[in-house]
């Protein structure tokens, strides 16, 4: 029911049911390691939670969710920043996607009819974690995390009969990261399971999540009775090379004393792909522990550093999974979501079903259009599929099952917020129509408002203690925060602060600690800054790159008003940043070609200190430099050379101007090595420029 249409005794109803159900996932995510359902739909249950204490607030309870604020992240272990970040995988469910990965990588590679060979290794349902070897030994261990910042679980670790504490053999870099999978087999957590259930305990749901349970308790001796096991299959940070293929490091892990994966492989080419995934189909009830598909890795590491990555995964390695579980039960009701792009989202809400050992009760809709494709209606039976960590989701309506009396489900013509927005199908900039139905109220839509601004206060923005949702909604109900900048003028308005004293349940100490946190985020780190902005398709890793290209607040800022105003200069030199495509570039247009927007960040700038970003590399021949690549390359396709150059500190543009550096030239350049002529710039040859950069 969307809580417009919700009266008091059902609101209480509501978040009297919405406390208990997150306050149960909170204890099956922290203390349990054993989550129930996605982080999608646990926002999702905060957000209902806030949306309807928002228009109730005299029903808001006192130890309401929305209270807890940032209560998912772990305070219990140490941050430990990778020395080189633990990316994830793309994935291929088909052979058809098999094929097309060795298809992109000889085309990347320019390898004509020469075969790859590829480790295929089985892909473990464990959790990963990353092992920091000093001259041989363990001097740290840690969780994944997101990627770039893990938890410090060196105790844990080190209880693992699998890891060593030093390492075996010879041949060892005097510093490495040996990356592996943490898991239970199915044995050990059979007996852990009837341990538990014996002593009146609770059970965890898969072995994945009783690993992941194991590792991260907090007394190193409770992990040390878990049967823990560990695979070694990658490493970070190396301080010499050590292998020259991915087949020969596996053998160097074992050498050193590590288990790695049985059933590994070296394969060769497209069909030797095909056919590792179907032995290790073939394989999979016999083994002893969980896996969820099969890992392809090119062999060859200089093939591996030249095919490098995107975004978070590499080109040179997939996972290819094995088909995800399914399950039937009921769609109890369709709610509607609005985010903070005013995008609307339908949601599924199920009876409770397990599907692949794990508890689902929503599931993703996708769109309108998906719902009519489908005619999936309430009350109908669904067949719901979960593979991996996705959200799951609705398959098919089991027709045989559908009730009598069933209708057609009409999506809702208008917006469930205030203004009642009639929802227009999204255009692309080319007029297409999408399936994307939005509402159209934007800034003045307190759906998207109010999501936009918690976007700005979330922990990978600008995580601001003591801001949680539920502050934000109230303050943003009295008019006290309507946009962020209000939040750091509201820090230094003394009559406000005074006033948010005097009102129940937020007294002198919880003044005095916004203001504090609020004032400890006035310095902020450009990335952060331009992340928490809410620029469509620039996420974490897409504002780090902006910050690193463009340097300080006021050069990111220029540039966007000229892409805003479509100057083909300014479009270019976005488009040359690594990972930047079009999909960003017109959304950064649409962003800073809005005057509301416009104002709002310089607002905001106008109450910030923004920390310059850093820049990757200054110490190298090209660091700073801005590259243009032309003609045909001989050694390197343009993608390798434009991600090498940038890797080196270098702005790789695609025309020749004044502020053009070098040209690297090959056969066959036209009109931009005129230019550079006429320019008197640097002209490189292919050969030059390997030489200049080696
Ligand atoms: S290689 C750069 N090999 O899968 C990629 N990963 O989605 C490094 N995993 O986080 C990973 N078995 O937890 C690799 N044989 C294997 C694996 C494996 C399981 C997991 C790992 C990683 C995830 C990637």
């Amino acid at each position: 029911m969307p809580e417009v249409k919700l009266d008091e005794a059902a609101a209480l109803e509501e978040l009297t049911r919405l406390a208990d159900e997150l306050a149960a996932h909170d204890i099956r995510y922290f203390q349990d390691a054993a989550p129930t359902i996605s982080d999608a739909d646990y926002d999702a249950l905060k957000r209902r939670n806030a949306e309807i204490e928002a228009r109730f607030p005299h029903l808001v309870r006192d130890n309401s969710p929305s209270l807890r604020v940032g209560a998912r992240r772990s305070e219990s272990f140490a941050p430990v920043t990778h020395g080189v970040p633990m990316l994830s995988l793309d994935n291929a469910f088909s052979d058809a996607d098999a094929a097309e990965f060795d298809a992109r990588v000889r085309r990347f590679l320019r390898l004509g009819e020469e075969t790859v060979a590829y480790t295929a290794e089985p892909k473990i349902d464990g959790l990963s974690a990353s092992l920091r070897y000093e001259d041989g030994v363990l001097v740290q261990g840690a969780t994944r995390g997101d990627g770039r910042v893990g938890e410090d679980v060196t105790a844990n670790l080190r209880t693992i009969g699998e890891i060593p504490h030093r390492l075996k053999g010879k041949g060892w870099p005097a510093v490495i990261e040996v990356r592996g999978e943490v898991y239970l087999g199915h044995e050990e957590f059979a007996r852990l399971n009837a341990a538990a259930a014996e002593a009146g305990d609770r059970t965890y749901a898969n072995p994945r999540n009783a690993a992941a349970g194991s590792l991260r308790q907090i007394d190193p001796a409770i992990t040390a009775t878990r049967p823990l096991r560990f695979f070694a299959y990658a490493w970070g940070l190396a301080s010499q090379p050590f292998a020259a293929t991915q087949w020969e490091a596996l053998q160097a892990f074992r050498s050193w004393g590590f288990a790695v994966t049985p059933n590994a492989q070296r394969v060769e080419g497209a069909s030797g792909l095909l056919e590792a995934y179907a032995a290790m189909e073939a394989a999979r009830p016999r083994l002893a522990f969980d896996i969820d598909g099969v890992v392809y890795k090119v062999d060859r590491l200089d093939w591996q550093e030249r095919l490098g990555f995107v975004s978070r995964s590499p080109r040179w390695a997939v996972a290819r999974k094995f088909p995800a579980e399914r399950a039937r039960t009921i769609l109890e009701a369709i709610d509607i979501q609005v985010g903070r792009t005013g995008a609307v989202t339908p949601v599924a809400r199920l009876t409770p079903v397990t599907v692949g050992g794990v508890v689902v009760v929503n599931a993703t809709l996708h769109n309108a259009d998906e719902i009519a494709r489908k005619d999936v209606r309430i009350g109908d039976t669904v067949v719901v599929q979960r593979a991996g960590d996705v959200i799951p989701q609705i398959v098919e309506v089991v027709l045989d099952e559908r009730p009598a009396d069933s209708q057609p489900f009409v999506f809702p013509t208008h917006c469930p917020c205030s203004l009642h927005t009639l929802l227009a199908r999204e255009t692309t900039t080319a007029g297409v129509e999408t399936v994307v139905r939005r509402c159209t109220g934007e800034f003045a839509c307190p759906f998207q408002r109010i999501e936009h601004l918690k976007h700005f206060v979330s922990r990978r923005a600008f995580d601001i203690e003591g801001l949680g949702e539920k502050q934000l909604t109230a303050f943003f109900e009295e008019g006290l925060i309507r946009e962020p900048a209000d939040i750091f003028r509201l820090a230094r308005n003394d009559a406000a602060m005074a006033a948010l004293r005097e009102r129940e349940r937020y007294g002198e100490t919880s003044v005095r600690n916004l203001r504090a946190a609020i004032e400890a985020r006035r310095t902020i780190a450009l990335d952060r800054f331009i992340f928490a902005l809410g620029i469509r398709h620039v996420g974490e890793t897409t504002a780090l790159v902006l910050a690193r290209g463009y340097g300080d607040a006021e050069s990111f800022l220029a540039a966007m008003d000229k892409v805003a105003d479509r100057d083909p200069e300014a479009m270019a030199e976005l488009d040359a940043l690594d990972q930047v495509g079009g999909a960003v570039i017109e959304a950064a247009a649409a962003y800073f070609g809005e005057d509301h927007n416009r104002r709002i960040v310089q607002d905001l700038k106008g109450q910030l200190l923004i920390q310059p970003a850093e820049r990757p590399k200054t110490d190298t021949a090209v660091a700073g430099k801005t590259v243009v690549f032309t003609g045909s390359l001989e050694r390197m396709t343009r993608e390798e050379a434009k991600a090498k150059a940038e890797s080196l500190g270098a702005k790789v543009a695609s025309s020749v101007s004044k502020k053009t550096d070098i040209v690297v030239a090959g056969p066959g350049a036209g009109s931009k090595l005129k230019t550079a002529a006429e320019l008197g710039l640097q002209v490189l040859t292919e050969e030059e420029w390997l030489a200049l950069i080696a």
